[in-house]
């Protein structure tokens, strides 16, 4: 049988238990959590802080209750397996990620993974076997928020960055070294890294994070790639002086200057239209006194497009933009690349999988690219991959009102647990 026809089985009826689902999300959800005055509830829980250590013994937990083998990498990545009948194939992997940005919500990342366990207890209930071994897997800092660049884990695990750079990255927030971080929080694991046996495909359930899928009615986003993301860390520096008795001509002054070129990376965006999206998202002042011109300024600048001639273009644009402001302003400039992903494309036979299994279900459907990076991105490098993505309540997302209805989260799982079905091939 070709292996894009689905597998007729006993299992074709099978469904997810989307309440065990949501409360597991819930669970996890409360480690970190961050309560909004509206009933928002979102999460904290930065890379290999003490809260992603709790996240992660609690999913840890989960996966030993489910018998599942658990093996810990260099990198902290994290990967549960449950066996296959047939030794000579490779696993099909489901993976996410569990660390959150400092103001985020439950959903983004957690749901990959805990719809993956979610899979495997349905498997288990029922006592489906599969040809090939399933794995659950979640991936150390895929936010890249504390330590640059985002998706480290995935991107260490498919050979893309070398360990040793991985383990010295510094912490934007306190300047902790990762390595010395996950000795701390104890998932500094001793399986090598990257791995020395690529999954046979990947596949990770998200939430889409942004507008689409809700404005157009839509419950299944079929993912086709993931767009390039560039982040580059600015650092102005001028002359602090005296707010009152410095006379503008002789102002050098850090924060004129990062002001002007947020305000041009955000008319750059508007102007390029398309998928060109543009946001300064960090923004340090020193001394940061009222009546002190400042000394410097460090930020970040965070470009991304479907399109890598077109992210290039605005990357060149807005480097000149920032040396030419620099120049004009007396300041000294360092700028340092903190990630640079070109837009990925999914596997043709993947994606098309993951119409056909959704829409088999009754889902509406829609193809759509990912704005937001993914661990998926990384693993794309090594074996075929793609993405389902269901709908975000306002297209809200890094946001600890970020919400995705129950209804939605069930279809996007049993979405989930069909395709992972089809490529384990029931025994
Ligand atoms: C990761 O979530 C990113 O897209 O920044
Ligand atoms: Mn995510
Ligand atoms: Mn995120």
């Amino acid at each position: 049988m070709p292996p894009s026809d689905p597998t007729p089985h006993r299992s074709a009826s099978l469904r997810v238990d989307a309440g065990r689902l949501v409360r597991r999300l819930n669970e996890l959800g409360a480690i970190g959590a961050v309560h909004g005055p509206n009933g928002e509830h979102g999460c904290a829980r930065l890379a290999l802080t003490d809260a992603d250590r709790d996240g992660r013994e609690l999913v840890v937990t989960w996966m030993r209750d489910l018998g599942l083998s658990v093996s810990i990498d260099a990198i902290g990545n994290v990967v549960a397996t449950r066996a296959g009948t047939n030794p000579n194939v490779a696993p099909v992997m489901i993976g996410s990620h569990i660390d959150t940005v400092r103001t985020g919500g439950r959903f983004d990342g957690n749901l990959g993974v805990l719809g993956g366990l979610e899979v495997i207890e349905t498997l288990q209930q029922h006592g489906i076997e599969t040809d090939h071994a399933i794995q659950v897997a979640f991936f150390t800092d895929e936010e890249g928020a504390r330590f640059a660049p985002d998706m480290l884990g995935s991107l260490v695990y498919v050979g893309g960055l070398a360990l040793e750079q991985a383990l010295d990255a510094r912490a934007a927030d306190d300047g902790a070294r990762l390595g010395d971080e996950l000795v701390r929080i104890g998932y500094a694991g001793s399986t090598p890294c990257p791995t020395a046996s690529s999954p046979s495909s990947f596949i990770e359930l998200h939430i889409e994070q942004g507008p689409v899928l809700e404005e157009a009615g839509v419950t299944i986003g079929v993912v086709t790639g993931v767009q390039g993301i560039s982040w580059t860390e600015v650092t102005i520096t001028g002359r602090s002086a005296h707010a009152g008795t410095t006379p503008m001509r002789l102002r050098r002054d850090p924060l004129f200057a990062a002001a002007a070129i947020a305000t041009e990376a955000r008319r750059l965006a508007g102007d390029m239209g398309g998928t060109q999206v543009a946001t300064v998202g960090r923004f340090e002042v020193f001394p940061n006194l009222v009546n002190v011109i400042p000394q410097s300024v460090t930020f970040t600048i965070d470009v991304r497009n479907t399109d890598d001639a077109l992210l290039r273009r605005a990357e060149q644009h807005l480097l000149q933009f920032v040396e030419q402001i620099c120049t004009q302003e007396s300041c000294t400039l360092q700028m340092r690349t903190m990630a640079r992903f070109e837009p990925v494309s999914f596997d043709e036979s993947m994606i098309n999988r993951v119409e056909r299994v959704a829409t088999a279900h009754g889902n509406s459907t829609l193809r759509l690219p990912s704005g937001a990076g993914h661990d998926a991105q990384m693993l794309a490098r090594v074996c075929p991959t793609s993405m389902i993505f269901v709908p975000s309540v306002n297209g809200l997302s890094h946001n600890i009102a970020e919400f995705t209805e129950s209804a939605d989260i069930e279809a996007g799982a049993n979405v989930l647990l069909h395709v992972v079905l089809e490529l384990a091939k029931p025994s």
